[in-house]
């Protein structure tokens, strides 16, 4: 429980500030996502002040397309975010699920991600963290943009951004590479190339060490769109060269003549065009929202509920009925017949689960998922209510139930679970890719520490050296494991400035 108002739930990601877990606001009666700013971060005051001052920042944006922020707050050294919770996926997810979109639903998503710029930057707010793991997905396929402003926050304290250095070097400006103050128009260009992602299924710039991505970015011309997607209209080509220049002289006078531009090419493309693959029938493959939040983490409230049984999908509809009876308030007589009517309902609710028992199954080796499903099919809720690190099963299988497997219950108890935060034990990454480390690390429930590029001769470019935790160690849960990569030989190529040997993930500043 955070701030005494959001019960915490499943993890739902992890980014390079910290992790995103599935939670309940109790106050609101919904679900919600609560970022919890890794512990790592929480030590330093600086960032602390900036993450409040930037999350506060934030609260004041009311947009649509603009997922928002509820509250944020601290408990003891953890400082965290809760905002609200967008069922459908990340754009990074889609992509990777489905490859390039079509023009119109690209279109459409650039348009609505411009429009999320346009009336932040209106009010002062840059967002400087422009990727598609930032734009979330509505169950029925509409774009809302995350993480406005909290980029800068982390930069701001020189923070190294372990996880995500790779990603977001990608999606950086030539002007912030070339260590400029990146302004409203970096978000433009963070945007060209978000929507030539979605278009050609690949980033136009991409190398094996940040550094080489950066620089690319500077100095290389854009991959011919064109050539990959000789479909697209000419108006489409024209917006993301445009977004793409090298110079924000070069881009749209503001994001808002972007969307502009984008609603124009989006009006021009042909009656039918792209219409075959819409992209809310993809996205509603998804789970549901609601259904997504219980089967995540959260099924009831405990409190909420109180001594009754979990049902969070009655939660709403006992809102409402209270709704209705505040109405017929009214007449005296009203109020009584609601009332004899509410506890009737009620009764009756609490008759058709509690009528039967059940025994409890084994959840323990299962994911959260599958041990929702189990559980829901015998009527029984579930929620997380701890986390340890385990030797045997991977991050987020379930290692402890309680009541035990095998135990008569009541219908509608909630069995709470202890769920794994891996082994802790330092795998050893030399030779491999530094991108593989991060993956191989997540699984052990630890991730990449500071890392530090230096020019080697004999190891691959991209390819961890040496790692300061020895592998065998035992970390806590989430520790960092240091590694020094290697940038290849050092042979600047006439031409290019010599850009430093970035240290520590500077590369995306
Ligand atoms: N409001 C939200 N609703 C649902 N899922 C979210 C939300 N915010 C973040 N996530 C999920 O959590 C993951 C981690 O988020 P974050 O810490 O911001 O890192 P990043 O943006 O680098 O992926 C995201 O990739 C996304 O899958
Ligand atoms: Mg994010």
């Amino acid at each position: 429980m955070l701030g005494g108002r959001f019960v915490l739930g499943a993890l739902a990601g992890r980014g390079g500030m910290g992790a995103v877990y599935h939670a309940w606001d109790r106050v609101r009666g919904t679900p919600c996502a609560v970022k919890v700013l890794a512990d790592a971060l929480a030590h330093d005051e600086e960032l602390r002040a900036r993450f409040r001052r930037e999350a506060e920042a934030v609260m004041r944006l009311d947009h649509e397309r603009i997922v928002r922020v509820h509250a944020c707050g601290a408990t003891g050294a953890r400082q965290f975010i809760a905002m609200e919770y967008v069922a459908g996926g990340t754009l990074r997810q889609l992509l990777a699920d489905r490859g390039p979109l079509g023009e119109r639903p690209a279109l459409r998503i650039a348009l609505e991600i411009a429009e999320a710029l346009a009336y932040a930057h209106e009010r002062g707010i840059v967002h400087r963290d422009v990727k598609p793991q930032n734009v979330l997905l509505t169950v029925d396929g509409h774009a809302k943009v995350a993480d406005f402003g909290i980029a800068r926050a982390a930069d701001a304290t020189r923070l190294t951004r372990t996880g995500s250095v790779f990603g977001s070097t990608h999606y950086i400006a030539p002007e912030q590479v070339r260590g400029e103050a990146a302004g409203t128009a970096a978000d433009q260009y963070a945007l060209g190339v978000v929507l030539y992602e979605a278009l050609a299924g690949r980033v136009p710039f991409d190398g094996e060490v940040p550094v080489a991505i950066a620089l690319r970015h500077v100095h290389d011309p854009v991959p011919n769109l064109a050539a990959i997607r000789p479909d697209l209209s000419q108006p489409t080509l024209e917006i993301v060269a445009r977004l793409l220049a090298k110079t924000p002289a070069g881009r749209y006078p503001s994001a808002g003549a972007a969307a502009e531009a984008l609603r124009g090419a989006l009006g021009a493309l042909p009656e039918g065009a792209g219409q075959q693959e819409p992209l809310d029938t993809v996205v509603l493959s998804r789970e549901p929202d609601t259904q997504h939040a219980q089967t995540q983490g959260l099924v009831a409230p405990p409190d909420a509920a109180g001594e009754t049984p979990a049902r969070p999908a009655a939660t709403d509809g006992r809102r409402g009925h209270r709704g209705r009876v505040a109405a017929a308030s009214m007449w005296a007589a009203g109020i009584v017949a609601a009332v004899a009517a509410s506890v009737a309902l009620a009764a009756g609710y609490r008759g058709a689960w509690l009528a039967a028992h059940t025994t409890v199954p084994v959840l323990t080796g299962l994911t959260m998922q599958q041990a929702a499903r189990e559980a829901v099919a015998l009527q029984l809720g579930v929620i997380v209510t701890g986390q340890r690190q385990d030797l045997h099963l991977p991050v987020g299988a379930i290692v402890d139930q309680d009541p035990p497997a095998g135990q008569q219950v009541l219908k509608g108890v909630v069995v709470q679970l202890t769920v794994s935060e891996g082994s802790g034990i330092v795998p050893d990454l030399r030779g491999i890719p530094v991108s593989g480390a991060a993956r191989v690390l997540e699984g052990a429930g630890l991730r990449l520490g500071a890392v530090t590029y230096a020019y080697d001769n004999q190891v691959a470019a991209g390819y961890v050296m040496s790692q300061a935790q020895r592998a065998g160690a035992h970390l806590p849960a989430n520790g960092g494991v240091d590694v020094v990569v290697s940038a290849g030989p050092n042979q600047t190529p006439a031409g290019v400035p010599q850009a430093p040997v970035p240290e520590s993930g500077s590369a995306n500043k």
